[in-house]
């Protein structure tokens, strides 16, 4: 199959591959804040991979730019300017240049007004960064002549560019055939803003697309107006989707979702092993395997010292790596661990940047239990992996996870996973059994400290039976989540669609 490997002329492909535009807030190594970067660019790999004609389409954010991700010189689209705001902004749509050749086509939108600093920023600002994206990778895909069989937008950030097709850029050739599938990666986010915005930047024409309830309270909602008009909808793991459909998870769009109900889907991520994996992990000090587990114990080691924690010998370590959101439980962690760590000996390594009363509260702990618990505070993906390779266990007692990556990971480095029952983690971890040996993690039912506490001691005393803990920490390292596992299922739902 041709790949697209320049925007020039006519995108010529095998009949039975599929033309894929993605368009996301966060792809990875470039982008990144949390599992969703990871997501875009394992599928978009994996689609690739498989002959598929993929371009993804990203911001350009300042942060990009500051850590030296570069643009290739030639513009795609552009320079243009946008009457949006109270000034024109200017922008141009770019091929990355550090984009791995063999993998999908990544553009970027260039727009230093819009996309300074880093991944997120908020109000007005926020809203007219993906109204541009994804007016900037329709153009695209009509200046290149890339006529995508799906637009694959991803979160509220991609929405508006399932309803632009509808409307600015519903006669253009290059759409006629396309279907949108929106993939609901965190339905907490749903990008709402005054609707005079839509007006303010040109777009008065999406109004009709908009819920007349949020129009009325003078709002608009992205990822409301994305789920009613997508095509196809899916999210990242059959249990969330069903919860997603309930009052207490549906963030206020249950009803929507389900009346949408028969074109969601449920399909849980996959994992690049490529770049998590322990054989061949370039973030640590030294390698590990399922059959040799050696090297594992020297990662614990250093990452220990890097830390500055002095655990004695025997005694495990829990760690943490999470974006320090409300979704992700941390609270129950500052309110359960104290009374844990007074009562009996594990270490704590934790990672993790966002809302200040957390990250005051794991300072605190930290403070309280010198020596015995670490905070970092920032967004560090070598010690992500250093951490997840190193602890004895991995907390993960999210309120609510559409689907969840570090549990994926943590298997397969020989890390307990203790996950709350909850969407992916639901999907992904079973409940260990010592009496028969099976099972991958420890889950708990309840998002409340008792629940937490429970689930913790439970997985504390495992570690202390050598040969249940072995037996434990294998299972995990036998999963397989891999695209090649996961990937088809989004193969079968794009040819669903392409083939009508
Ligand atoms: P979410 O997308 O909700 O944040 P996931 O579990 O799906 O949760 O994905 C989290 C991803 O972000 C993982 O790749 C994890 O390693 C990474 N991550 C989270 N916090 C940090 C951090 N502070 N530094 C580096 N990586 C982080
Ligand atoms: C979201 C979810 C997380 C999921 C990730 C990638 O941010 O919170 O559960 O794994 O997206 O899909």
């Amino acid at each position: 199959m041709a790949h697209p490997a320049s925007c020039s002329g006519a995108w010529a492909g095998d009949p039975e591959s599929v033309r894929i535009l993605t368009l996301c807030a966060e792809f990875a190594p470039f982008a990144k804040i949390g599992g969703l970067a990871d997501v875009t660019a394992g599928l978009s790999h994996w689609l690739s991979g498989r002959g598929h004609q993929v371009v993804a389409v990203l911001p350009y954010y300042g942060a990009l730019r500051t850590q030296g991700v570069r643009l290739e010189p030639h513009a795609v689209v552009g320079p243009r300017y946008w009457e949006a705001g109270a000034n024109p902004i200017r922008y141009a749509v770019h091929r990355l240049a550090g984009a791995d050749p063999a993998g999908p086509a990544v553009y970027a939108v260039d727009a230093p007004d819009l996309f300074g600093g880093s991944v997120y920023s908020s109000g007005e600002n926020e809203a007219m960064r993906f109204l541009l994206l994804s007016r900037a990778a329709l153009e695209l895909a009509v200046e290149a002549g890339f006529a995508p069989d799906i637009l694959h937008c991803h979160d509220w950030h991609a929405a508006p560019a399932a309803l632009m097709v509808r409307e600015r850029f519903a006669a253009e050739r290059v759409f006629r055939q396309a279907y949108t599938v929106l993939t609901l990666h965190n339905i907490g986010y749903q990008g709402v803003f005054d609707a005079v915005l839509l007006a303010r930047c040109g777009e008065a024409a999406l109004t009709r697309l908009f819920a007349a309830e949020d129009l009325r309270e003078g709002q608009v909602n992205f990822l409301r107006a994305g789920i009613a008009h997508a095509d196809a909808l899916t999210t990242v793991s059959p249990t969330h989707a069903r919860e997603i459909q309930t009052p207490e998870y549906g963030m206020g769009l249950d009803e929507l979702l389900r009346s949408r109900r028969h074109r969601l889907a449920g399909i849980l991520n996959g994992v690049d092993y490529g770049r998590w994996s322990p054989e061949h992990d370039p973030h640590l000090p030294q390698h590990y395997s399922a059959a040799d587990l050696c090297g594992k114990r020297v990662v614990r080691a250093a990452l220990l010292d890097d830390l500055g924690l002095a655990l004695p010998a025997g005694v495990p370590l829990v760690g943490l790596v999470s974006r320090l959101a409300g979704q992700k439980g941390i609270d129950l962690i500052l309110e359960a661990l104290p009374a844990m760590l007074d009562r009996r000996p594990f270490g704590c390594a934790l990672l993790g940047d966002g809302e200040p009363a957390y990250v005051a509260g794991l300072q605190e702990l930290t403070q309280r239990f010198p020596g015995w618990v670490a905070h970092v505070q920032a967004q560090d993906e070598p010690l992500a992996h250093r951490i997840i390779a190193g602890s004895d266990l991995l907390l993960v007692p999210s309120r609510y996870e559409p689907c969840g990556l570090t549990q994926l990971y943590a298997m397969r480095y020989g890390t307990v996973p203790v996950v709350r029952m909850t969407g992916g983690l639901a999907d992904t971890v079973t409940h260990f059994d010592p009496s028969t040996g099976i099972g991958t993690g420890c889950v708990f039912r309840d998002a409340d400290v008792g629940g937490l506490t429970w689930g913790l001691d439970t997985a504390l005393d495992w570690f202390g039976d050598e040969r249940a803990w072995q037996q434990l920490v294998r299972n995990g390292m036998r999963q397989d989540y891999s695209w090649d596992h996961q990937g088809p299922q989004y193969e079968a739902l794009f040819a669903r669609l392409a083939g009508g």
